[in-house]
């Protein structure tokens, strides 16, 4: 038997909702599987504030740090808005990943067949894309010093070191050797020394994955291409404000921001989490869409526990369930034959122990 624990931190807004259903398929998966898991849960973001004056208290820190895997649903709500920045529900995010040294992000956008229609954008501009962003998640303007601001102005600081850059290189270059080896480099080097510094260390890392073909990308022509053409792009390697932003952009090609899922990792931990917010429009109405957590759940499997038939059977019953027609109100058409988040969830574990039953059948 194999025994994982994992820290769930279901956040605010729709974060329990999500995390529930997250929860949910996990349980699934260990009734199935040798797999058992521990959960512990753990408060993070507003509710963490309001409970212990703190948006993450070190001990939730500790456990996460002695964990096998995270699951964190969303944080953030108006409630906390004013709220003094360095005690904001964000924070909790931004220490988490700089404490558990999750520096690569990982933010994949395809679009199932069944959503074709559920796109702002039109069917043939993104059929069958595929794209991969890793974002760095530890560096740049969102953690360099000085910040602050004063009645006269703000500021921040853009600084990358070349380890952070070589680091989350390599892992671009060795995630696109595993797929159609075509890496885009997206930076602003026209503009800024930072990226000018990013493309030279890209570059030098280059020269040990020959067998990857490297692009460089300025971000605003980038953004337009993603809407433009997004079947032209693998995997796009950027700094972390513009993974931030190109990500949401992407979201657009697979129908909701509901649908994304995102793994951070690290040398040693590792994170997984939808890459939506609190949506606080929604939170307690049932109806927010689980498939970015449920995929999340699926991107742990498989690269945190190496369990890759059980990943790829967790995106077929997503998958399937959405042919069926099923779905929340993101992503169908007709609100009247919208699902609650758990319906949906429901769904989607009956449509997993199908698959289950007829791969063992087929074994026979
Ligand atoms: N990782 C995180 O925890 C995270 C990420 C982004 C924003 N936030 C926080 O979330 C709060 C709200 O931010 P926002 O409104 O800019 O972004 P958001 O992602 O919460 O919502 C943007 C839009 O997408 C919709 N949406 C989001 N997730 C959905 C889902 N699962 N199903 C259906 N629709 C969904 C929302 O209803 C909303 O219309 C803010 O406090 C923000 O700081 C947190």
């Amino acid at each position: 038997m194999k025994h994982y624990k994992i820290v769930i931190l279901a956040g605010d807004g729709i974060g329990p909702e999500i995390t529930a259903s997250a929860t949910e398929i996990l349980k699934e998966v260990s009734k199935h599987s040798d797999i058992k898991f521990d959960f512990i849960e753990k408060v993070i973001g507003g509710r963490s504030i309001d409970l212990h004056g703190t948006p993450i208290t070190n001990d939730t820190l500790e456990v996460c740090l002695s964990s096998d895997s995270v699951f964190l649903g969303a944080v953030g709500g108006p409630k906390w808005d004013n709220v003094e920045h360095d005690n904001k529900p964000e924070q909790a995010l931004l220490k988490l990943r700089k404490s558990l040294g999750l520096y690569s992000n990982l933010r994949p956008a395809n679009v199932f067949k069944s959503l074709i229609n559920s796109s702002s954008l039109k069917p043939n501009i993104i059929e069958d894309t595929d794209i991969l962003i890793v974002r760095e998640l530890t560096g740049g303007i969102y953690f360099g010093s000085p910040r602050g601001k004063d009645k006269k102005r703000g500021w921040n600081t853009l600084e990358y070191s070349k380890n952070e850059v070589e680091r989350i290189a390599h892992v671009s270059f060795k995630l696109a050797q595993n797929r159609t080896k075509n890496l885009v480099s997206v930076h602003k080097s026209n503009v800024l020394e930072s990226s000018q510094f990013w493309q030279d260390i890209v570059h030098e890392v280059h020269t040990e994955y020959s067998d990857v073909k490297l692009t460089d990308m300025y971000v605003d022509n980038a953004a337009m291409q993603i809407i433009h053409n997004p079947k032209q792009f693998d995997v796009i390697v950027t700094q972390n404000l513009f993974g931030d932003i190109l990500s949401d952009i992407s979201a657009m090609i697979t129908g909701s921001l509901g649908m994304l899922p995102s793994a951070s990792i690290g040398d040693n931990h590792s994170m997984y989490e939808p890459v939506h917010g609190s949506a606080p429009d929604l939170a307690g109405k049932n109806t927010a869409n689980p498939v970015a957590a449920i995929l999340s759940i699926a991107m742990m499997m498989e690269i945190t526990f190496n369990e890759k038939t059980i990943s790829s059977n967790l995106y077929q019953a997503v998958s399937d369930a959405l042919e069926d027609g099923h779905g929340t109100a993101d992503i169908i058409n007709d609100e009247s034959l919208s699902l609650s988040t758990t319906e949906f969830t429901n769904i989607v574990k009956e449509k997993y122990l199908k698959i289950l039953t007829k791969q063992l059948e087929g074994s026979k």
